[in-house]
């Protein structure tokens, strides 16, 4: 398997990549332009295997009160260097993709970071990235309840679980470097 930046947005990975988006954490979320100038916007990490795409991870390097505020979540004082492990998904569950894509963040855009930042999705089925970011260190520090609520009134298959409206909850896993 390979694991790499994605650098050239090339259409059919793209396409690749919304598909898996819109399967594991819903269509109604973001739709397909946004969800290509957030990639833009931020960076992606994408996993290949024998031409297939079989995952991702977006994540972006800023500071906390960037972070937060872009969240539209409460700023805290502290405005340390970050890496925000944003949204994650994998074709196949359960294999070692996710936690691959996440070591090779970590082992290539961790200089000068102080902290890890992680905001995870929580629903009344559980928080399917508790145990990969529990291996990596990363602790939940606060929670958000019905945090997709209003974005989720009125739109079609807002979330994979709830569908619409959306009762869950984020939230935000850390880890402090140093
Ligand atoms: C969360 C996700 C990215 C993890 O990727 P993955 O490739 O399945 O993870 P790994 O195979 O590397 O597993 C790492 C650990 O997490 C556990 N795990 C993985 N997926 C899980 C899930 N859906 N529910 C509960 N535990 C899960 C694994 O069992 C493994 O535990 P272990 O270390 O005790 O063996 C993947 O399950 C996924 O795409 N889920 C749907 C979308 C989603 O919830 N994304 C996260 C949004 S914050
Ligand atoms: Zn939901």
């Amino acid at each position: 398997m390979e694991i790499k930046l994605l650098t050239l947005y090339d259409d059919k990975i793209l396409n690749e990549l919304y598909k898996i988006h819109c399967q594991k954490l819903g269509e109604g979320y973001l739709n397909k332009k946004h969800f290509i100038e957030e990639i833009q916007k931020k960076h992606i990490i994408i996993a290949i295997d024998k031409n297939e795409v079989v995952g991702y991870l977006k994540f972006a390097n800023c500071t906390e009160k960037e972070f937060f505020k872009m969240e539209n979540l409460p700023v805290p004082n502290s405005n340390q260097k970050i890496l925000v492990l944003y949204t994650m998904a994998v074709k196949y569950e359960k294999k070692g993709i996710g936690s691959q894509i996440v070591k090779f963040c970590l082992d290539n855009f961790l200089a000068d970071v102080n902290k890890i930042y992680c905001p995870v999705w929580t629903s009344k089925k559980g928080t399917n990235a508790h145990q990969l970011l529990t291996n990596f260190g990363l602790k939940k520090i606060k929670s958000y309840k019905n945090f997709w609520y209003k974005d989720s009134l009125g739109v079609k298959n807002f979330c994979p679980i709830c569908n619409s409206p959306c009762y869950c909850t984020l939230d935000i896993y850390c880890k402090t470097l140093f």
